[in-house]
């Protein structure tokens, strides 16, 4: 008889019961089961698995439903115009990217932006101008870039025709986002935002929120990391001063032409669902985690960071105090210096409890309004029993760096051929492929850019402390012939 690796894998992931503190942000199922509609779906979900017959509309000529549905999304979220995507945030950002920027554009992107933005990047043969990611060293959590690098950037580069910004990050926090919307404005800066893990914000006034509400150009947000919907599935909205038809043609491009209407169906619930819950449901959930951070940071051996740990990291400056928020219906779960993130996460998973991931010295949680105050004591005792020792790892300081000379762009990296060299014999090349340490997953260096003494000694540093550095294999990198 044939095998069904997949199909025994997952079956047996579902079996252990783990509790899910980690997306999709129905959590098992329990977001449809909250309402009497959510429940009808869920139940019927495999009989909703059909095609576009007479009646069920079409998402790429949207007519009848699925246009009624578009529109309730604009309309909650404060749009000109909203989308459902069912290929993810993922074709949210090449959609966002492809319709605002012509081949040859200047933009201005964040250093570590999720590689959806940086693919669509090279096939768009964009020119980009890169903005560092700030790490906090009390805790070694990467926080979004600060004013006054952006200050500059755009100062140095008014040719810019947009900047694209991760808002929150993976962890949660956000940067000030009104103060950069504003001072992108007055440099005719167009400001994209992939609020990926940002699909719930301003449903309460104690969330971040909504970007579209502070200003943006556009957005997207991946329905499926924190609402109750499927995976795979985002919204895309549009702002002010875009062309719609670029969007209505490009958004369909990178759509399948047989969209799943469990996908769609699932979107509609979504916005259904925080509109008409969000408000009270996330003032219930944002009690709850505040209450427990405070009764896992009394176990003194783990620190949950709060508003209160944001402080300025840039430091050397008085005048842009900056100022960053967090998401509270997510936890940045931090062990001392000395100990390790990953095997916190290990040892939750032993015990039954699922995080979303962890890097050097963090475990991130993600929540939702179906995670139950059982969850929250679960995780509670587990932690509570968590023997330190067994946590135990060398502490490796994240170091600073500046960003290389850029020789080539991108996507000029992608036409000429390579090859692969010793790492210390690569000073002066350029460099093919990203080289990214995690953590931070910050890289260090990007394609197109030349690998120097001081960068390649960075490189040597995180190899010498085991740290996993992506586009390093066997100490050999890839460079342009
Ligand atoms: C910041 C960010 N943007 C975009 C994406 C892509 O989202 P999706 O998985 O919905 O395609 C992710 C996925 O993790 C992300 O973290």
């Amino acid at each position: 008889m044939s095998r069904l690796p997949l199909v025994d894998g997952v079956l047996t992931y579902i079996k252990e019961k783990n509790v899910p503190f980690c997306m999709p942000g129905h959590k098992g199922g329990l977001g449809f089961l909250k309402t009497a509609k959510g429940r009808e779906l869920y139940e019927n979900f495999i009989k909703g698995d059909i095609t576009e017959v007479d009646g069920l509309d079409n998402l790429h000529h949207a007519e009848g439903i699925i246009k009624e549905s578009q529109q309730l999304l604009s309309s909650y979220y404060g749009s000109i115009k909203s989308y459902f995507l069912v290929n993810g945030s993922t074709s949210g950002n090449f959609t966002m990217v492809f319709s605002t920027f012509k081949e040859g554009d200047k933009i201005i992107v964040e250093r570590n932006c999720h590689r959806s933005i940086f693919n669509a990047i090279i096939m768009r043969k964009l020119k980009p101008v890169y903005i560092k990611n700030k790490i906090n060293s009390k805790y070694d959590v990467p926080f979004p870039f600060d004013k006054e690098s952006f200050l500059y950037l755009i100062h140095e580069n008014k040719d810019a025709k947009g900047i694209i910004i991760t808002y929150p990050n993976y962890y949660g926090i956000c940067l000030d986002l009104p103060y950069i919307i504003a001072t992108a404005k007055k440099y005719d800066i167009k400001v994209l935002v992939d609020a990926a893990h940002g699909a719930h914000f301003g449903a309460n006034k104690l969330l971040p929120e909504n970007p579209l509400k502070m200003g943006a150009n556009m957005v997207v947000m991946s329905a499926h990391k924190t609402l109750p919907s499927l995976t795979q599935t985002a919204f895309l909205h549009v702002g002010e001063d875009i062309d719609i038809s670029k969007v209505d043609f490009y958004v369909s491009a990178f759509l399948s032409t047989s969209p799943s209407y469990m996908f769609l169906c699932s979107m509609d619930y979504a916005r259904f669902y925080i509109e008409e819950y969000g408000e009270n449901d996330y003032e219930e959930l944002i009690k709850i985690c505040n209450l427990n951070r405070v009764k896992i940071n009394k176990l003194d051996k783990f620190h949950i960071l709060g508003q209160e740990d944001l402080e300025d990291v840039s430091g050397n400056s008085i005048k842009y105090i900056n100022k960053y928020t967090l998401d509270l219906t997510r936890y940045i779960l931090n062990v001392p210096k000395g100990y390790s993130g990953h095997k916190l996460l290990e040892y939750l998973r032993i015990n039954k409890i699922q995080a979303e991931m962890s890097d050097s010295r963090n475990v991130v949680l993600i929540f939702s309004p179906f995670t139950k105050q059982q969850d929250f004591e679960k995780l509670y005792l587990a932690l509570k029993d968590c023997d330190m020792e067994s946590l135990k790892e060398q502490y490796v300081q994240i170091i600073d760096y500046d960003i290389p000379s850029q020789s080539m762009f991108p996507y000029e990296v992608m036409f000429r051929e390579k090859t692969i060299v010793e790492l210390k014999n690569s000073e002066g090349e350029i460099c093919a492929e990203a080289i990214v340490p995690y953590p931070p997953g910050i890289p260090i260096v990007m394609p197109g850019e030349r690998l120097d003494e001081y960068n390649i000694a960075m490189i040597i540093y995180y190899l010498k402390y085991n740290v996993t550095v992506l586009g390093v294999n066997d100490g050999k990198v890839a460079i342009v012939k």
